[in-house]
């Protein structure tokens, strides 16, 4: 690995522990560059006991490499200048490594009253998105109607987003919403952000290019998960960005021979947030359990996270379309006091066997989950970091794992901090 790009992309439903592995991960490369998303993703990084989230801001801001936020990101200006005031409140004002897309798009404050309204109007249905105007900024794009960083640099930006919310209003109004005051506080604190990370603006990707041409390296960092993938995640119950291999590539700027090793992050058992079918969800009182444990409460809304066993069939989907040749196996410390641990190896459809992820959702809903069941190991594994000192029913488990995927966990993670892992 040490002379190749790498990429972390979460293989579940978000919050596998990607901004742990970044971390550890990003000390040896020149940079670290957000591909996709926005400040839906909450990234936890925990050092020397203290912990901090990010939401746009890279997970390797905490290493003295440049962070690069690239052109697939969509951008709340007011979202990122709370995150750079907030580490450098901290004493570690990134500023100064930080670069932004001038070809990212910008989140506007019409786009998470949008994302309100559209939910609101899906009733039962709704998504449960973050709220933080992600579909709707990522509509616009695709619609060529949205506001990108180049734009930070444009005299007229003031008059371009007021025609922009303006625009939205008309829609917001057919949704019975309450319209955003062009000129209001809202707008007005949007412009003053904007004029604060105007001059980090940069051409990212050529930035990039002229790294790679120097013999640099960068990490990409991904964020949610291939499940929540607007192509190939559980649609309509996903984000409104490409997650996998695919979004790095066109939202960092890399060609595809610059991707580099592609590592999957995978939590020893599983979680999401929002609705949507789970096939391997557990009860309520054993995930409020395992909830409560394994503190899975989301990042970014606070949101209590539904909880469940690991799905093999969905990370296998997840390893096969990106490619992924090593995993980080996350959280496994959590599972220290199972007695024993069922993994999800195909589902049942009507009864067939099958062990691919159906897109329609009404077939996902009905897949029962086919389990083998491992024993547990019975004891704490928190911290420990030789891989020869796990106990043998833990070795037997992330063996399991990496057999049925056919690829190697390269790093186990038995705790938050960044030195609680495993390196193999
Ligand atoms: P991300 O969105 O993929 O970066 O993941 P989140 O940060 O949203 O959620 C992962 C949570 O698990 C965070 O609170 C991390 O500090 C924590 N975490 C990550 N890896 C481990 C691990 O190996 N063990 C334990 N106990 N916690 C971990
Ligand atoms: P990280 O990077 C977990 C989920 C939301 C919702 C759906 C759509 O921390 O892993 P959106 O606001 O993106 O339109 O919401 O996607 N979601 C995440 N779930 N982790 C995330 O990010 C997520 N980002 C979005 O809960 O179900
Ligand atoms: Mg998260």
């Amino acid at each position: 690995m040490s002379e190749r790009n790498l990429v972390v992309l979460g293989l579940q439903w978000g919050d596998e522990g990607k901004g742990k592995v970044i971390d550890c991960l990003a000390g040896t490369f020149d940079a670290v560059v957000r591909c996709q998303g926005g400040a839906n993703a909450g990234h936890t990084v925990v050092v020397g006991g203290h912990k901090t989230v990010l939401h746009l801001l890279p997970s390797g801001v905490l290493h003295p490499g440049k962070c690069l936020i690239g052109a697939g990101v969509v951008v709340d200006p007011v979202a990122l200048v709370a995150e750079i005031d907030e580490l450098a409140a901290g004493g570690a004002d990134p500023s100064t490594k930080l670069m932004l897309s001038d070809r990212c798009q910008l989140v506007t404050p019409a786009h998470p009253a949008l994302d309100r309204a559209f939910e609101r109007a899906k009733g039962k249905g709704k998504v449960g998105t973050t709220l933080r105007g992600i579909g709707p900024c990522y509509a616009d794009k695709v619609a060529r109607i949205g506001l990108r960083g180049a734009d930070l640099l444009d005299p007229e930006l003031p008059a371009r987003l007021r025609a922009s919310i303006r625009a939205h209003n008309r829609t917001l109004d057919q949704y019975g919403a309450k319209p955003v005051d062009p000129h209001g506080a809202a707008v007005e604190r949007w412009l003053a952000a904007a004029r604060r990370i105007a001059p980090l603006v940069a051409d990212t990707a050529a930035w990039i290019q002229d790294l790679m041409d120097k013999g640099g390296r960068i990490l990409s960092e991904g964020a949610q998960g291939t499940m929540l993938d607007i192509d190939h995640g559980t649609y309509p119950y996903v984000t409104s960005s490409s997650t996998g291999v695919g979004g790095v590539i066109t939202g960092a700027g890399l060609n595809h021979r610059q991707v580099g090793l592609v590592a999957g992050v995978v939590k020893a058992y599983t979680t999401r947030v929002g609705g949507g079918p789970f096939p391997t969800e557990l009860d309520p009182a054993r995930a409020e359990a395992l909830r409560q444990r394994g503190g899975e409460f989301g990042a970014t809304t606070g949101r209590p996270r539904r909880c469940g066993w690991l799905d093999l069939v969905a990370v296998r989907h997840a390893v096969r379309l990106n490619g992924v040749e090593a995993i980080a196996l996350t959280k496994l410390d959590i599972l220290d006091p199972e007695p024993e641990i069922p993994v999800c190896v195909a589902y049942e459809l009507d009864g067939k066997r099958i062990d691919t992820v159906p897109a329609q959702l009404s077939d996902l809903a009905r897949a029962k989950p086919i389990y083998e069941t491992l024993p547990g190991w019975n004891a704490s594994i928190r911290g420990v970091s030789d891989r020869s000192r796990l106990p043998a029913a833990c070795e037997a488990y992330i063996a399991f794992i990496e057999r049925r995927l056919g690829i190697p966990a390269r790093w186990i993670g038995t705790g938050p901090g960044r030195e609680e892992t495993i390196v193999g």
